[in-house]
C-alpha cells in the first residue's frame, strides 16, 4: 500500500488534551496512514541538556501503533534548544560577513561545531535506542531539508583541512587557481578564507571548492546522524527530505548514503505559470527518482496552499489528487502532506494542512484529501510496482551548474535548471520516460542523452560521453559545450574540449549573447525558426550542418550539426533552449531512436495532457495526466482498464486537474 499522511506535530498540542485522540479519529476519516513525528520537537525530548524526556512520545508512538498507524520517525536536528545555544554559542552559524547569529529561526547551526555533532548524536542515540524495534516505526527522517552554509572558525579550518588533502600541495593549488592572475598566489593553506563579498570573490575554482566543501561537510554531518540512528537497529532504512534543485547541496552526493531518497514538492499549482509548474514537479520526481533509480517517497507537499510564496493561491478542486497520483506515476511510494494540523502560532500558522484551525473534517481540503486518500487504497496494487525503464536521459550536474552560472561571460544571468528543464518540458509534452543522471552515470542503458549546458567536462565526464556514442548511443548537446575543467579553467585547444571535438566533429569559436527581446532567425529541417539567448559560432571539423542562422553577420553559419563516431551520433544545437524548436528536435530525436511513447498520439497531445507508466508483476499501469483546466481527449492504446471505475475504453475524456490510471498489458 501507499503511504499516505504527512508531518505531524502533537507536541505543540500537549496541553489540549483532547487533540491525540481527535487526530486519530480524523486520521481514519482522512485514510491517513503515516506520520512523520518529531522534526521539530527537540526541546520536547531534551528540555534539560542531558535531561530526556519521552513520556509525551511513548504514549503518542503508542497510540499511533493502536490505531494501526506508520511512523516515519526523524531526528530533531533541524532547530535546537534554546538552552543549548545559550551555553555552547558555536553551534549556531556565522554569516559570510563574520556576524555570529543569535538564536533564532530553525536550520541555524554550524555544520562542522563538534559540540553540535556531540548533542546530536547523543539525541538520536537516545531516539534510536528507544524507539527504531518500536513496531511502529518504519524509517528514520534525518534532520529536515539540510541547507546553508556556515564561515565560522570551525568552518574555515575544516575548508583548509579539506582543501590541503584535495591538493597535496599549496603549489598544486595555485596551479588549479591559476591564481597568478592578480597577483593571488597563496603562500600556505593557513592564509585561504571561503570566499566572499567581502574577501576573496574573483577566484572562480575556491567558489567552487567551496561549495564542494559545503555539501562535503553536509554530507558527513549526515553520515554521523545517520551512524547514531544506526547504533541500535540497523534494519530501518534512512532517508532525508530534500528540496527540488537547491543550489547549494549537491544531492547526487547524498544518494549513496541514503535507503531511500525523499523530497518536499510545493509547486506553484494554479499560479499564472501552472503547465510549466506541472513540468517542473515531474521534472524533480523524475530527478529524485533517478537519485537511486528506484521508489522513493514523496515527503511534503501542500494539502492546500501554502504561507510562504509571493500569491499563495488556493489549489483548484482536483488538484490535490492530481499531484498525488503525478507522484505516484513517476515513482513514488507515498503521498505525504505538510502538515496534518495547522499549528495555532508561530509563522506557519497559515500554512495549508488537512486539519485547518476550525478542527473539522468539513472542510473542501479535508474532503479532497480524503479522497485521495481513498483512491490511493483502491490503486492500491500499484504500490511495489517500477516506473517503466527510460530510454532517454537528461544530463544534470551541480558542478557544472555552480561554475557556469558563476562564470563572468556570456549573459550575467545564466540559469541552469531553467535550461534544462526547457528541454525536459519537451519531452514530458510528449510523454516520454525520463532519467536524469549525472554524467559520469552509467549510461549504457540510454538510447539518447541529452547534455544541456555541459560547460564543465572533467576527464570521467569527456571519457564517459564519448565511450558512449562510439558505442552506438545518441549524444545531443545544446550550447556551452565542454569549455571548461573541474577548476573552471578552460580547456585548450578550441571547443568542445579534448575527445568531444572529435565526437561532435565541431568548433565552437565565439558565442553571441542575445539581449532578452532579441531573436535571430534561423532554418531547420525546412521550417523557420528564432534562436533567443545566446548564439554559438560554429565551425564544421567533419560534422555535417543540419540548420543554419539565417540573420545577423553569421547567416549561413552552421547553428544544428550531426556527426557520426564510432557507432554512435553526436548532434549540437548552438542557440538557446526552448520553445517550438526544441520540441520539434526533441520530438525528431525521440522518432530517430525510435523511444517508445506512453500513448499513441504522443507527439501531438493536447496541452498540459501526459502520461507515464508502471510496471508491476504481471501488469503495466498506464497514467493519463491531464495538467490543464479543460477537459481533454486523449486515445489509449488497446486493452486498457480503468482501475477505479473498471470501464475499458478506447477513446478517453480527461476531467480538468485529473488522472486517470488504468491497468494494461505489460
Ligand atoms: C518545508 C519544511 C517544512 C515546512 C514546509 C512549509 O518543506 O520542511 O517544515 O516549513 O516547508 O511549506
Ligand atoms: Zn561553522
Amino acid at each position: 500500500m501507499f503511504l499516505y499522511g504527512g508531518d505531524y506535530n502533537p507536541e505543540q498540542w500537549k496541553e489540549e488534551k483532547e487533540i491525540l485522540g481527535e487526530d486519530l479519529r480524523l486520521m481514519d476519516e482522512a485514510h491517513v496512514n503515516t506520520v512523520t513525528l518529531g522534526v521539530f520537537a527537540w526541546s520536547e525530548l531534551e528540555p534539560r541538556e542531558g535531561e530526556y524526556d519521552f513520556s509525551f512520545f511513548d504514549e503518542t508512538i503508542d497510540r499511533l501503533f493502536q490505531s494501526g498507524k506508520k511512523v516515519i520517525l526523524a531526528t530533531p536536528s533541524g532547530a535546537r534548544p534554546h538552552w543549548m545555544a545559550d551555553k555552547y554559542p558555536e553551534v549556531l552559524r556565522t554569516q559570510e560577513n563574520g556576524l555570529s547569529l543569535r538564536f533564532g529561526g530553525r536550520h541555524n547551526h554550524c555544520y562542522t561545531s563538534p559540540v553540535y555533532r556531540e548533542k546530536v548524536r547523543a539525541i538520536d542515540e537516545q531516539l534510536a535506542r528507544r524507539y527504531a524495534n518500536h513496531p511502529a516505526v518504519i524509517a528514520w527522517h534525518i534532520s529536515n531539508e539540510f541547507s546553508g552554509e556556515c564561515y565560522c572558525a570551525l568552518c574555515r579550518d575544516a575548508f583548509r583541512r579539506y582543501l590541503r588533502s584535495r591538493y597535496g600541495s599549496i603549489g598544486a593549488l595555485n596551479r588549479a587557481y591559476w591564481s597568478k592572475f592578480w597577483s593571488h598566489t597563496y603562500d600556505d593553506f593557513s592564509q585561504i578564507d571561503p570566499p566572499g563579498a567581502s574577501g576573496e570573490n574573483s577566484v572562480p575554482a575556491l567558489v567552487l571548492d567551496w561549495r564542494r566543501f559545503v555539501t562535503y561537510q553536509t554530507v558527513d554531518f549526515m553520515k554521523e546522524e545517520i551512524a547514531a540512528v544506526r547504533k541500535y537497529a540497523t534494519h530501518l532504512p534512512v532517508t532525508t527530505n530534500m528540496m527540488p534543485g537547491y543550489y547549494g547541496l549537491d544531492y547526487q552526493k547524498f544518494a549513496e548514503h541514503l535507503d531511500i531518497i525523499s523530497w518536499d514538492n510545493y509547486p506553484g499549482w494554479n499560479a499564472p505559470e501552472h503547465l510549466h509548474e506541472a513540468a517542473f514537479s515531474a521534472f524533480w520526481h523524475d530527478f529524485f527518482r533517478s537519485l537511486k533509480g528506484k521508489a522513493y517517497y514523496l515527503m511534503e507537499s501542500a494539502p492546500g496552499w501554502v504561507n510562504w510564496k509571493q500569491v499563495n493561491k488556493l489549489q483548484r478542486p482536483g488538484v490535490n489528487r492530481m499531484a498525488a497520483l503525478q507522484a505516484v506515476a513517476h515513482g513514488s511510494e507515498s503521498v505525504l502532506y505538510f502538515q496534518w494540523r495547522a499549528s495555532r502560532g508561530g509563522t506557519e500558522k497559515f500554512h495549508g494542512a488537512i486539519v485547518g484551525h476550525g478542527g473539522t473534517s468539513d472542510t473542501r481540503v479535508f474532503r479532497e484529501v480524503s479522497a485521495t486518500g481513498s483512491a490511493l487504497e483502491t490503486l492500491g496494487e500499484i504500490s511495489g510496482s517500477q516506473t517503466a525503464p527510460a530510454r532517454v536521459a537528461i544530463l544534470f550536474d551541480w558542478e557544472n551548474m555552480w561554475a557556469l552560472e558563476g562564470t563572468r561571460a556570456f549573459m550575467q544571468n545564466k540559469d541552469y535548471r531553467a535550461a534544462v528543464l526547457s528541454c525536459y518540458e519537451a519531452l514530458w509534452q510528449q510523454a516520454v520516460a525520463c532519467d536524469i543522471v549525472h554524467p559520469h552515470a552509467d549510461l549504457s542503458r540510454y538510447s539518447l542523452v541529452i547534455a544541456v549546458w555541459q560547460y564543465m567536462t572533467d576527464k570521467k565526464t569527456e571519457e564517459n560521453l564519448t565511450s558512449y556514442v562510439e558505442r552506438g548511443g545518441t549524444l545531443v548537446a545544446a550550447g556551452f559545450l565542454g569549455m571548461a575543467d573541474e577548476n573552471d579553467l578552460c580547456h585548450l585547444g578550441g571547443f568542445p574540449g579534448g575527445t568531444l571535438k572529435e565526437v561532435f566533429g565541431i568548433c565552437n569559436e565565439e558565442t553571441d549573447a542575445l539581449f532578452p527581446e532579441e531573436r535571430v532567425a534561423l532554418t531547420w529541417n525546412g521550417e523557420r525558426y528564432e534562436a533567443g539567448g545566446y548564439c554559438e559560432l560554429l565551425h564544421l571539423k567533419g560534422a555535417q550542418a543540419l540548420g543554419w542562422y539565417d540573420s545577423e553577420f553569421y547567416a549561413g553559419m552552421p547553428c544544428v550539426t550531426v556527426h557520426g563516431y564510432g557507432r554512435g551520433r553526436a548532434y549540437y544545437q548552438a542557440f538557446g533552449v526552448g520553445g517550438k524548436f526544441q520540441k520539434d528536435f526533441l520530438g525528431y530525436l525521440l522518432a530517430q531512436c525510435r523511444i517508445p511513447f506512453c500513448l499513441p498520439d504522443a507527439q501531438t497531445l493536447p496541452d498540459g495532457v501526459t502520461a507515464h507508466r508502471r510496471i508491476g508483476e504481471d501488469a503495466a499501469y498506464l497514467f493519463v495526466e491531464n495538467y490543464s483546466a479543460q477537459a481533454q481527449e486523449v486515445a489509449l492504446p488497446d486493452g486498457c482498464v480503468d482501475l477505479e471505475s473498471k470501464k475499458s475504453t478506447r477513446r478517453l475524456t480527461v476531467e480538468p486537474f485529473d488522472v486517470r490510471v488504468f491497468r494494461c498489458r505489460r
